[in-house]
């Protein structure tokens, strides 16, 4: 196949930051898809409607003029998260949803739940609300090895969130492991999850193999083949229970190749194209729509979109770093070459 025109995508997992990085990475999220889920982990983090509308007021600023792209909004679950502030999330049709990072599983979680019990009558109230909750589904406890913290998760925290939860619409964010995929696969309609286009490219040796490979470092961390064989697996199947979630996580280059370098891999550059690789050598080109254009927008009730983009099948290569507004910022397959291109 030479060319492939699909529904126009969402991204339903995007880190876009502020400032100098917004006005950095917002052209190439806005110039693919026609929605993202923003992700709440600033500094400090969203935890009020007003605060996610203001935001969104800069994310919106920072749209190159011309195109057309709709940041839907989400909180910060707090300990402090109050009960009022959740039935005003629900009635604000800017925000989607609201996510739980447990209390430094990943970047800038520190201000997030500690003790997942305690937050319980948050989540019913969530679930009286039906806002979906979007997990980080990591322990963070120190004795637990980091290739394991997403099994532990589901095997103690999720399986026990879902069953208190019955209502409860859940997605399980950017999923590692073939025990999340099978936690998903077998729980009810209500509970989804997104994958990434790093965890669906790489085992662990594209991290640690002939060198310290630091823009492939991300949370949850990279596993073995065999976890990445199950996530292609769940993607290209067409189960409604699986879409695109870019997890797309910008640092500055300097932050990154550092001694101790930030979690998270930048791909908005590059999204749908990364994708359509996989999907290809899984032959299963005629999947990808379904899973970046459909099954989100359902999960969350959301119209589908009804424009379209293509994608042609024309080489490119990836800059080294994209430098602007003073900053640089280096993308997944850095000076690498790409099969497929969107067609402007
Ligand atoms: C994300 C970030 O940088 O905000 N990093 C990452 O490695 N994925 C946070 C997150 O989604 O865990
Ligand atoms: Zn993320």
């Amino acid at each position: 196949m030479k060319k492939l025109t699909i529904t126009r995508p969402d991204d339903w997992h995007l880190h876009v930051r502020t400032g100098a990085i917004l006005k950095t990475v917002m052209p190439h999220t806005a110039r693919q898809f026609a929605r993202a889920i923003i992700m709440p982990n600033l500094k400090p983090p969203v935890t009020t409607v007003a605060q996610a509308l203001s935001y969104r007021e800069e994310i919106l600023q920072a749209v190159p003029v011309g195109l057309n792209f709709t940041p839907l909004m989400t909180l910060y679950l707090t300990g402090s998260t109050s009960a009022s502030e959740i039935s005003k999330a629900a009635e604000c049709e800017h925000v989607q949803a609201f996510k739980l990072y447990p209390a430094g599983a990943t970047t800038h979680s520190d201000a997030g739940i500690s003790d997942i019990k305690a937050a319980y009558p948050l989540l019913a109230a969530l679930e009286k609300h039906d806002m979906p909750l979007l997990i980080h589904g990591e322990v963070t406890d120190e004795a637990c090895d980091i290739f394991d913290r997403e099994q532990v998760f589901v095997d103690t925290t999720l399986t026990d969130i879902s069953r208190n939860f019955p209502e409860l619409r859940i997605v399980v964010e950017h999923v590692t492991t073939a025990e999340a995929v099978q936690f998903v696969q077998s729980a009810g309609a209500r509970i989804a999850a997104t994958i990434t286009p790093q965890h669906l490219m790489f085992n662990r040796n594209a991290l640690l193999a002939g060198g310290i490979r630091p823009h492939h470092y991300c949370l949850p961390i990279i596993k073995r083949e065999h976890h990445r064989q199950a996530l292609v697996a769940a993607a290209t199947s067409g189960h409604p229970k699986f879409f695109l979630g870019t997890d797309s996580a910008p640092h500055p280059t300097s932050l990154k190749e550092a001694a101790c370098g930030c979690a998270g891999c930048y791909s908005a550059h590059a999204a749908l194209e990364l994708y359509a690789e996989v999907f290809e050598r899984a032959d299963a080109l005629d999947k990808l729509e379904g899973f970046a254009s459909f099954h989100g927008a359902d999960f969350y009730r959301l119209p589908r979109n009804l424009d379209a983009v293509t994608l042609v099948k024309t080489p490119w290569k990836v800059p080294g770093a994209y430098s602007e507004h003073s900053l640089s910022i280096t993308p997944l397959k850095a000076n690498e070459e790409l099969a497929w291109q969107i067609q402007q």
